[in-house]
């Protein structure tokens, strides 16, 4: 680690692998996590709040301001994804619920308060949406100016490939293909990189039965525990003997961007196609005539996409730093 710790603000749908990614986000050096802000899409969002709290606190980190955001989509009807994240969303393991209250400001207030806060100092916060970005899209235009705080958005949605809520399109920019259009739209017109951490790399940061049996054997109800039974259910709901850390992939697409391959590329998300909606177009035609000729025209938005990722890189950073944390290294 080189340099003070990065600010950073997670915005989650907490979920399973979001729980993965609160548990790197709060305990790595590198990072000084501002805030966590909850979305509706895994679950509802009053669970999301529920189990964001719950996972905070498990490491230790009460002090880390939880808000409740958006509900629902801009204009989509929820659909929730309890069929891979378990009833509660946080895979049915029964962890001990939160003893502490989420913060009183809507997500969109907080988001706006810490990243002015780090702006008036002199500082820019990393914003790592997990989620449907229902709040992202509102925070940037209703607050704009936050932009001056913000050193880069780096989101877990979208797919230069293939999708998984649909055939075409990805969980998350699916469930509000219009908030992912929007705050896309909006991170170009205010100049805040973008870099998309999409199903092109989701899935190859994978853990082990034998890796989480480890993590599980720490024991004492810490994060290591709770991290090796995230790993242990999804393997379970998916009958695999592994299992992705998915979501926790963007918090290290923070910490390390270097295990990423990246190009950055034309962009734009399917808001009208019935079979395509919610698709992230990824334009990765690299002939001037084809662009050229495109009656289209070119996308306003291109984006840091990450098409390739040192994935064993990535499982041992988000391991070590939950072992180190509970005490096991
Ligand atoms: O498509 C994967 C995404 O959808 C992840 O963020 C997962 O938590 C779900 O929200
Ligand atoms: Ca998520």
């Amino acid at each position: 680690m080189t340099g003070e710790p990065k600010p950073i603000v997670l915005d989650v749908d907490t979920g399973v692998d979001d729980a993965c990614a609160l548990l790197l986000a709060a305990t790595h050096p590198a990072l000084d996590l501002r805030a966590v802000t909850c979305v509706g899409g895994n679950a509802p969002v009053d669970d999301v709040v529920r189990n964001t709290l719950s996972v905070l606190e498990t490491v230790g980190r009460t002090d880390v301001p939880v808000s409740r955001g958006a509900a629902r989509p801009l204009l989509e009807h929820p659909h929730d994804a309890r069929h891979v994240h378990g009833d509660d969303g946080m895979g049915d393991l029964g962890w001990r619920r939160p003893t502490v209250q989420p913060d009183t400001r809507h997500a969109v207030e907080l988001l706006r308060d810490v990243c002015l806060a780090a702006a008036a100092s002199g500082e820019h916060v990393t914003v790592v949406p997990t989620a449907p970005m229902t709040n992202i899209a509102l925070l940037l235009r209703t607050y704009p100016d936050v932009a001056r705080g913000i050193a880069e958005i780096v989101f877990m949605g979208g797919a230069a490939q293939v999708g998984n809520a649909t055939a075409s399109a990805e969980f998350n920019v699916f469930h509000d293909p219009e908030a992912a259009a929007i705050a896309l739209d909006a991170a170009a017109e205010l100049s805040i990189p973008v870099t998309m951490y999409g199903l092109d790399v989701f899935y190859d940061p994978v853990v082990s039965r034998e890796q989480a049996a480890e993590l599980v054997a720490v024991g004492g109800g810490t994060g290591a525990e709770l991290a090796g039974r995230l790993i242990q259910f999804q393997c379970d709901r998916f009958g695999r003997d592994a299992a992705t850390i998915g979501d926790a992939g963007a918090v290290c697409a923070v910490i390390d961007p270097d295990a990423l391959t990246t190009q950055v590329l034309p962009i734009r998300v399917e808001l009208a196609g019935h079979w395509s909606r919610g698709r992230t177009i990824v334009d990765r035609r690299d002939w001037s005539g084809d662009l050229s000729h495109d009656p289209h025209g070119e996308p306003p938005v291109r984006v840091r996409v990450a098409l390739g990722v040192d994935h064993d890189r990535y499982v041992d950073l988000w391991r070590e730093s939950i072992l180190r944390q509970a005490g096991a290294r």
